[in-house]
């Protein structure tokens, strides 16, 4: 971590501010971005401040250079813990799954992966568990372990069939063939594949509609629907109304009240067409 104008990263993940995105960047180009554990201790302090820090609204993860990322670094993630002590080794892999699924799928942000060229193996975690996704729709992606002799592990195999149909995860593990944007977004991996020179604005245009929601209730919207999908239909009812209510209890901008009242009473807005206006409100 380096301190320099206050900004979380700079080694091997670099931070950028912009109108309350902070774009995180993989910044291992070099090395395609592969994951190595240093770089999960980064990314891992990087998340953790950019939680509490109000200049970050929305994040966005992506690579430098030619690559979302190549996967985990086999020098720097496997070979570097095969020799080491028992401990080293779960203390490593428990470093990269922070950051990597638990960090992201609870994290109190909203998240946007932009894919940007290779997106192999462990790099489907991140991805997948970043709440939206845009790719380059010429990005390569693969799950590769095959290749190589290894079977999709860390939390890969989980996290696939949580977007992929059986047969579509199955064939791609089983053959580890390659497939670009195009296809991934066929597969429900992202939301869109757009042509490279339309990533960053189409990303960032998706930020902002983000950035100038209601923050709390889209926390708590985001949060419900990574909850109640782990439900059966009875418990869901039950949590989800519990949420509704605590939504509305925990809103500082209470905006439930304001849409109903915008809507009803003074029919300056209708939800069919955008966000209610978003005003200041006493606190009792
Ligand atoms: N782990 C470690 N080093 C890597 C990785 C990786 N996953 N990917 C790339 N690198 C390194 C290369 O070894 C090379 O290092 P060097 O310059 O010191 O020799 C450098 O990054 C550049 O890579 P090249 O292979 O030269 O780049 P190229 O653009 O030709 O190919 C490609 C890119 C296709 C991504 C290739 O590097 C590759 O196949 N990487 C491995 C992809 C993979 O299978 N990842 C999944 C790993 S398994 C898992 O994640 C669970």
């Amino acid at each position: 971590m380096s301190d320099t104008n206050d900004i979380p990263g700079g080694k091997d993940v670099l931070v950028e501010f912009d109108d309350g995105i902070a774009w995180v960047y993989l910044n291992r180009p070099d090395k395609r971005n592969a994951m190595s554990v240093e770089l999960a201790r980064e990314m891992n302090a990087v998340f953790d401040a950019l939680e509490i820090d109000d200049r970050a609204k929305v994040i966005v993860l992506s690579g430098k250079g030619e690559a979302f990322s190549a996967g985990m670094d086999l020098q720097g993630f496997f070979r570097a813990t095969d020799k080491v002590t028992d401990v080293a080794r779960h203390r490593a892999y428990r470093e990269t799954r922070a950051w990597q699924w638990r960090t992201l799928i609870h994290y109190a942000k909203p998240t946007i992966a932009m894919v940007n060229g290779w997106c192999f193996g462990g790099a489907f975690t991140p991805l997948i568990c970043c709440d939206l996704a845009i790719t380059d729709k010429d990005a390569t992606f693969g799950l590769s372990e095959i290749n190589w002799g290894i079977i999709p592990g860390g939390v890969v195999s989980k996290a696939i069939t949580t977007l992929m149909g059986d047969r579509e995860a199955m064939y791609y593990v089983m053959t580890g063939e390659k497939f670009d944007g195009t296809r991934a977004k066929e597969l429900g991996l992202v939301n869109e594949a757009v042509p490279a020179d339309k990533l960053r604005e189409r990303t960032r245009e998706l930020a902002m509609v983000l950035r100038d929601k209601n923050p709390t209730v889209l926390r708590q919207a985001r949060m419900a629907v990574k909850w109640a999908r782990e439900m059966d239909w009875e418990m869901a009812s039950e949590y989800l109304q519990a949420k509704v209510d605590q939504t509305t209890f925990v809103d500082p901008e209470k905006g439930r009240e304001q849409g109903l009242k915008q809507f009803l009473d003074e029919k300056t807005f209708k939800p069919g067409h955008g966000h209610y206006e978003r005003r200041e409100v006493e606190q009792s």
